[in-house]
């Protein structure tokens, strides 16, 4: 029998990676040099923004966002409910408060719930997340945020390549922060990346990713003084990870098509599956990169959600839940802010194999043991 994983990182990987590693070991210049720079450089490109800076997570992209707007100690910070714990984590690491906003049948932020908590609470940013690479309502959240005066940080996690009407995600707020974990549409092992048309944020992102100096490592090559003019980090990118970045970035498109077309094949299937609906969009189809293919096992499907999970493990078919809603969470107990779709879309939620390259052999599987179940 095939088993299939959740994800395929080495689907995502290309082996022309080996060289450019290879060079960059040979090079004498292991972090934060000219690979890195040029990863900055068509990233950002590629998301319409005017600068890249690639740090070592997307937890730290948005950390230092928030930091570097000055949010602090007091401040509140609206999250979608929705999420991973490192939207919501960034937050109260600055010592801020954190106020959940619903989210849409489709797991992204509801800007009717966010209008009700700029209204409620006096707040310094928000922090839209394409949910499963579906991008997040944008110019209205945008609009809102606006009007009460609040930054937008886009969390753009899981939509690398995904935008609305052709404009890019992460580059309608403030900044847009993207990560390169093992699991995501592209992959640097762990990395992220801020991007901004902001000069003066871009050019305090840089400095608070590398101890607040003043210059780059390059830049001190030539020249070594420098001032540390502020408290900083270390969240640098290393140059293998740029090789990796760039190497992906350049099969991003033909890459997140793939996911489309494995996207596709899922939806047709479920048409005669009843009981098992698909988290989305279909009007947003085409915007949508897929990091994840996320169903609701419904009252209509014969098996429970916890059922079918256990029956597609049995099979050897790796699925997952994304997310138990921040409130769901131990440590916010306490937190404020609505919820109730996103508590009822965790009660439902499944998260189906999904990478590109799967073959078809992998997705039948997938596909059989999901018409198998309600066969039982
Ligand atoms: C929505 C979302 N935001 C932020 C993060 C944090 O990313 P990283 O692991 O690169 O810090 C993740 C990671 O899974 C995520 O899914």
């Amino acid at each position: 029998m095939v088993s299939v994983p959740l994800y395929k990182p080495e689907n995502v990987i290309g082996d022309e990676v080996i060289d450019g590693i290879r060079d960059v070991l040979a090079s004498g210049w292991l972090t934060l040099g000219p690979k890195t720079r040029s990863f900055e450089d068509e990233f950002s490109t590629a998301h319409s923004s005017e600068h890249g800076i690639a740090v070592n997570s997307c937890t730290s992209a948005l950390y230092t966002c928030l930091r570097t707007l000055g949010v602090g100690d007091g401040d509140t910070v609206v999250v979608p409910a929705m999420t991973f714990s490192a939207t919501a984590n960034v937050v109260r690491l600055l010592d801020a408060n954190v106020v959940l906003c619903d989210v849409t049948e489709t797991g992204n932020m509801d800007p009717e719930s966010l209008a009700r908590q700029l209204e409620r609470y006096d707040v310094a940013a928000v922090i839209p997340v394409h949910l499963y690479g579906l991008p997040a309502d944008m110019p209205e959240i945008c609009r809102l945020a606006d009007e009460h005066g609040a930054a937008v940080i886009e969390d753009c996690a899981h939509a690398p390549g995904a935008s609305i009407a052709g404009e890019p995600v992460g580059s309608f707020g403030d900044a847009g922060c993207y990560s390169f974990y093992a699991t995501k549409n592209m992959t640097t092992g762990e990395g992220g990346m801020v991007v901004t048309n902001d000069d003066s944020l871009a050019d305090r992102v840089r400095k608070l990713r590398n101890h607040h100096q003043t210059k780059s490592p390059d830049e001190k090559q030539d020249n070594w003084g420098y001032d540390v003019d502020g408290l900083g980090f270390n969240f640098r990118m290393s140059e293998i990870q740029a090789v990796m970045g760039r190497s992906q970035l350049e099969r991003l498109p033909e890459m997140n098509d793939n996911r489309r077309e494995v996207a596709q094949q899922y939806l047709a299937a479920l048409e005669d599956i009843p009981g098992l609906e698909w988290v989305g969009d279909s009007d947003s189809f085409a915007d949508h990169v897929f990091h994840l293919f996320v169903v609701r096992v419904t009252d209509d499907y014969p098996l429970t959600r916890q059922s079918l999970y256990n029956h597609l493990s049995t099979n050897d078919i790796v699925t997952g839940v994304h997310y138990p809603p921040i409130s769901e969470l131990s440590y916010y107990g306490d937190v404020c802010g609505n919820h109730d779709t996103a508590d009822d879309l965790y009660d439902e939620i499944l998260s189906l194999p999904m990478f590109p390259r799967m073959t078809d052999t992998e997705q039948e599987t997938v596909i059989a043991a999901l018409r198998s179940a309600a066969n039982e």
